[in-house]
């Protein structure tokens, strides 16, 4: 049997993501490559090319709506290399009847961003929030049932075009229990949560799994700790999840604090990537935002941070002026505090310091995808073995790649060219291949590891 094996594929997001990143940013020195990060201009002078210096990404949420409008549209690209749909993956959106669905607006988005070399952060698989009425009145098995064929339907449709899922969202309850909240998805069986990331993971096996939720900041907070119990739980057991997503959006009543830092560190010390997903903060204070922009880069695990919004007046929370950029779309003190955070910080070290507390199961070894040489048309990769001498390695490429040569292994091919099976041939453990681009970027993912 195939174990699924403990991959790497940190894609676009990670420490890994440094060694590409850091490879566009060269590129775009070269006439040759300007369409591999359109938009994005030289590393120190824009949100996005100053995170990608330190191996992070600067996100923003992006409404279809507002692409048309050219203010909005000019900052988008020029500013940011990471975009979460706002309203547009959420189940109402994307399954309005069930069993139809419908993905316009979120494909519009998903196109103008991978158009421009920005990554996309899918958001969101299963919620108690925006349900479609249909789902609203669903319960039971009949309702576990439409929640897994939905989160199987939408990762499969945005299969290797999403970096990261918010597989679940707000799933627990604010106040002091530190417990689930009540829903209706809650009132099919604590199991619920689990069972929407295995869907994810066998729908689309390359993107990074997280859960994702609001007013987790604080560690002392009863939240914080019923979530990282959560996680802790899931590492333990196999469950695969990879990412945990922190909302952060401070106000008067849900303030930051100093001990983010330390909520970002503890949780990553489980053994998954941290993220910063939906930050805004009352009144826009510099000091805070550059606050928030420190405590991640000083977590090598914490891989970037998404705003909820450009201008104040995106923000669903536009009387409190909460963004970077005021509604005229000019940058806010803030943004200079946020600019100057990501130019002194650091990159994390490769590899990451953190071990997963999971052993591989028996039979399964791990495989690691590292990026190699990449040229105007092509670009190698190599994956390093560890767990068994004798191993079989698949590696996906996204069409209309192409796998062109192999070295230190013995490969064949499924029927369609895209997928790869490599198998050890005595050269050790360690084998390489080259893949023509044919405009495609994405990095090949690994997607099982097997002993033999
Ligand atoms: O598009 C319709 C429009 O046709 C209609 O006329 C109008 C009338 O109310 O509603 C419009 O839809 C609104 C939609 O935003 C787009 O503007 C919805 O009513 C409104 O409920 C929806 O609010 C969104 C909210 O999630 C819903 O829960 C916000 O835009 C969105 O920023 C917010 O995002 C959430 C994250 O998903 C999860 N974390 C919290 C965050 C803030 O609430």
């Amino acid at each position: 049997m195939i174990e699924r094996c403990q991959e790497d594929t940190r894609p676009r997001f990670g420490p890994r993501a440094r060694t590409a990143v850091g490879l566009a940013a060269a590129a775009l020195l070269a006439a040759t490559s300007a369409a591999f990060l359109p938009g994005t201009a030289s590393a120190g002078t824009t949100l996005g090319a100053s995170a990608a210096e330190k191996g992070r990404y600067f996100g923003t949420a992006v409404a279809a709506s507002r692409l048309s409008d050219s203010t909005y549209s000019t900052i988008l690209n020029r500013e940011f290399n990471m975009v979460t749909p706002e309203n547009e993956m959420k189940i109402d959106a994307t399954e309005p009847q069930q069993g139809r669905f419908s993905y316009g607006a979120a494909d519009q988005i998903v196109n103008h961003a991978r158009s421009r070399g920005m990554s996309v952060r899918g958001h969101t698989l299963a919620w108690h929030s925006q349900q479609p009425p249909w789902m609203e009145s669903m319960s039971g098995s009949a309702l576990r049932s439409a929640m897994l064929n939905h989160v199987t339907q939408v990762a499969t449709h945005f299969r290797g075009q999403v970096v990261a899922w918010d597989v679940v969202n707000e799933a627990f309850a604010d106040g002091s229990s530190g417990a689930r909240r009540d829903s209706n998805l809650q009132r099919t069986g604590n199991d619920w949560i689990e069972a929407a990331f295995r869907a994810a993971r066998a729908a689309d096996p390359g993107a990074k799994l997280c859960y994702n939720d609001y007013n987790t900041d604080n560690w002392t907070h009863a939240k914080t700790q019923g979530v990282y119990n959560m996680v802790r739980d899931f590492k333990s057991r196999g469950v695969p999840i990879d990412c945990v997503g922190f909302q952060s959006h401070f106000n008067n009543d849900s303030p930051y604090v100093s001990n983010y830092r330390t909520t970002l560190s503890s949780f990553a010390a489980l053994g998954v990537d941290v993220q910063v997903t939906e930050l805004d903060i009352q009144g826009a204070p510099a000091n805070t935002y550059r606050s928030v922009v420190e405590d991640c880069l000083a977590v090598a695990r914490c891989n970037g941070v998404t705003v909820w919004g450009i201008r104040d007046s995106d923000s669903w929370r536009a009387s409190q002026t909460p963004l970077l950029f005021n509604s005229s779309g000019q940058k806010k003190a803030a943004y200079d505090a946020v600019l100057a955070a990501l130019n002194n910080g650091t990159a994390p070290t490769d590899p990451p310091t953190t071990t997963p507390p999971t052993t591989p199961p028996s039979g399964s070894c791990t495989a690691t995808l590292q990026d190699g040489t990449r040229w105007g048309d092509r670009f190698n990769s190599s994956v390093t073995v560890s767990g068994a001498s004798n191993w079989t390695v698949v590696v996906a490429v996204t069409p209309p790649q192409k796998v062109s040569s192999t070295w230190s292994g013995s490969p064949s091919w499924d029927t369609s060219g895209n997928v790869m099976t490599m198998r050890s041939n005595g050269s050790g453990n360690v084998f390489g291949f080259t893949t023509m681009a044919n405009g495609n970027w994405n990095r090949p993912v690994v997607q099982s590891c097997t002993a033999s």
